[in-house]
């Protein structure tokens, strides 16, 4: 396979030139940069700003209850979801029948509240949070085939390391859904895997998929249009992800193994990479799925309400939003709304996009982590992706390609129905780590993904009952319940035999 993406460099040591550019790059790249840098950063200070005072009023715990999933012992009452799902369908209908503009009257509107929160972190990048404290961070940009400009971290070797070469062994972390190169730093150089993996001594890629915080730039799209957010993970996993190991093999020589360690969404894009472009199953070394999302049967998040509209793709883009899915998206507004009314709670803004489809687990949520996760989270994904995962959830048990309806699909893929990820095709070996308690990767679909793997390392089931989604990011004993077995199963490489094709060779010319 030859490296048809147009690769370059700005390595940016954090130390010194942030904010300067190499004037080789064409003019209006930069401007796009710098303009989008100041519009980001004023949007995340105000995000920041209103959603701290939503989590201090404690509306997260309600929401929860509301949705009854934290307690396993306590679901929701047959009825109140009927009237919930009742309810959505009363005021999708209304807005149907008129303009769409009645979604932003009928949801509250954002309100903003002061944040007396001082710590730095809030404001800072992924780069300068990892600089903070004490570790060398790099930004590597990659132009992906399709015109993507993406910006990918990296911690390139151990804090107190003697040697400013950076090791062999190489991991490539990948967040998902919503999130960013700073969900694995967040928690801290004790707690968050990034500076866990960096000890360890691996060389630490940490990859940000197209239109996040840190790639919103294309070669010659405008943001603003549908053109630059027409994608889903389908997109992500056929060029954002093989740009991004090209860059690394690129980078450190083509007999690099890079292990590649994903959570939710950066699964997704795992799986559907190896089963279309199989190259790459010799090219990795072997893939860590943290809350693994192929199948959605057995789902508990809010989204589910989403998908029996997945067949109206025009009508869903429209009450979306067609481009990206913003945090202050008003269907969003609307659940969570609703979720405290229904409850009798008083009426609050309960607007973080990632809390209400994911959920949370109080017990192992560390609060002061709070203002800094709420500042970087969400970093932004295109409702299409969305819509693609309400349609997995609708299709329950088929794991597929965006399905375009009829007429659409049989233009994009020259039959009806959308084509299947042929799963069977997976060679690398791979180690799921699920949760009991994951609102989007439940138990079965799990199970029913690792029977189909034909090099399974391993289904590890995190020892806590309450543990969810994003508590593999941010989990106060995150370390002790699942960091400690990834970083396990790592190391273990050498001698076990799922890992034959460890031994350095160049697959890449097939
Ligand atoms: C960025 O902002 C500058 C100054 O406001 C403006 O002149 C320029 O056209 C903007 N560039 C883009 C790509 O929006
Ligand atoms: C879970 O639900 C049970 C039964 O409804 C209740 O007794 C218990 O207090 C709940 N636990 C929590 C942590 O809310
Ligand atoms: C690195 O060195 C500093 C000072 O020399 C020390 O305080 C710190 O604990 C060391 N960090 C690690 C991760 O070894
Ligand atoms: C969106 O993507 C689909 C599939 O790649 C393509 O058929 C369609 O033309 C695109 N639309 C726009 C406006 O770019
Ligand atoms: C919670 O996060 C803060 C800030 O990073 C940290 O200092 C503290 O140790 C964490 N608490 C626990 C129980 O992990």
């Amino acid at each position: 396979m030859k490296l048809l993406i147009i690769v370059f460099t700005l390595i940016v040591l954090t130390q010194c030139c942030e904010g300067r550019y190499v004037d080789w790059l064409p003019r209006n790249i930069v401007d796009t940069f710098t303009n989008k840098t100041s519009q980001i950063t004023n949007y995340v200070r105000s995000k920041g700003r209103s959603l701290k005072q939503f989590y201090v009023e404690n509306v997260r715990n309600k929401i929860t209850s509301y949705l009854g999933m934290n307690n396993l012992t306590e679901t929701i009452p047959t009825d109140n979801q009927a009237r919930i799902k009742r309810k959505f369908k009363d005021y999708v209908d209304e807005a149907q029948a008129s303009d769409q503009k009645v979604f932003d009257v009928i949801a509250p509107e954002k309100i903003e509240y002061n944040c007396n929160n001082n710590d730095p972190s809030i404001h800072m990048t992924t780069p300068q949070m990892i600089a903070l404290h004490g570790y060398v961070s790099e930004s590597h940009t990659i132009v992906t085939e399709d015109g993507y400009i993406l910006t990918v971290h990296r911690i390139p070797y151990k804090r107190n390391a003697t040697s400013r070469v950076s090791p062999r062994k190489t991991v490539l972390l990948h967040h998902g859904l919503l999130g960013s190169s700073a969900d694995w730093v967040i928690p801290g150089p004790e707690k968050g895997l990034a500076y866990i993996l960096s000890e360890a001594g691996y060389d630490v890629w940490l990859a940000n998929v197209r239109g996040n915080t840190y790639s919103r730039a294309h070669m010659t799209l405008n943001i603003d249009t549908f053109a630059f957010w027409n994608f889903t993970f389908h997109e992500v996993s056929q060029y954002d992800l093989p740009a991004v190991i090209d860059y690394i093999m690129d980078t450190k020589g083509w007999d690099v193994k890079i292990n590649y360690v994903g959570h939710s969404m950066g699964t997704t894009i795992l799986f559907a990479l190896l089963s279309t472009k199989t190259q790459y199953n010799k090219v990795l070394r072997a893939g860590f799925a943290l809350a693994p999302v192929a199948f959605m049967t057995d789902i508990k998040s809010p989204i589910r309400l989403l998908a029996k509209y997945s067949d109206n793709l025009e009508y869903l883009l429209k009450i979306l939003g067609a481009n990206e899915f913003l945090p202050q998206n008003s269907v969003l507004r609307w659940l969570s709304k609703h979720a405290c009314e229904i409850n009798h709670y008083e009426e609050v803004i309960c607007e973080n996009s990632l809390f209400v489809l994911c959920g949370h687990d109080a017990q192992q949520f560390n609060r002061s982590l709070l203002p800094i996760i709420l500042s970087h989270v969400p970093a932004g994904a295109s409702t299409k992706t969305l819509v693609h995962y309400a349609q997995e959830i609708k299709n329950a048990g088929r794991f597929q390609q965006f399905d375009y309806g009829a007429e659409g699909n049989l233009r994009e893929y020259g039959k009806l129905t959308p084509p299947e990820y042929p799963l069977h095709k997976i060679t690398l070996p791979i180690a799921l780590f699920g949760a009991e308690n994951d609102w989007l990767a439940g138990d079965s679909d799990v199970t029913n993904l690792y029977v189909q793997l034909a090099n399974p390392i391993d289904h590890y089931i995190v020892p806590l009952k309450e543990f969810n989604h994003i508590d593999f990011l941010w989990a106060i004993d995150a370390r002790k319940l699942v960091y400690d077995k990834l970083v396990q199963l790592l190391e273990e490489g050498v001698s076990k035999s799922y890992f034959v094709n460890d031994i350095s060779h160049n697959d890449l010319n097939v």
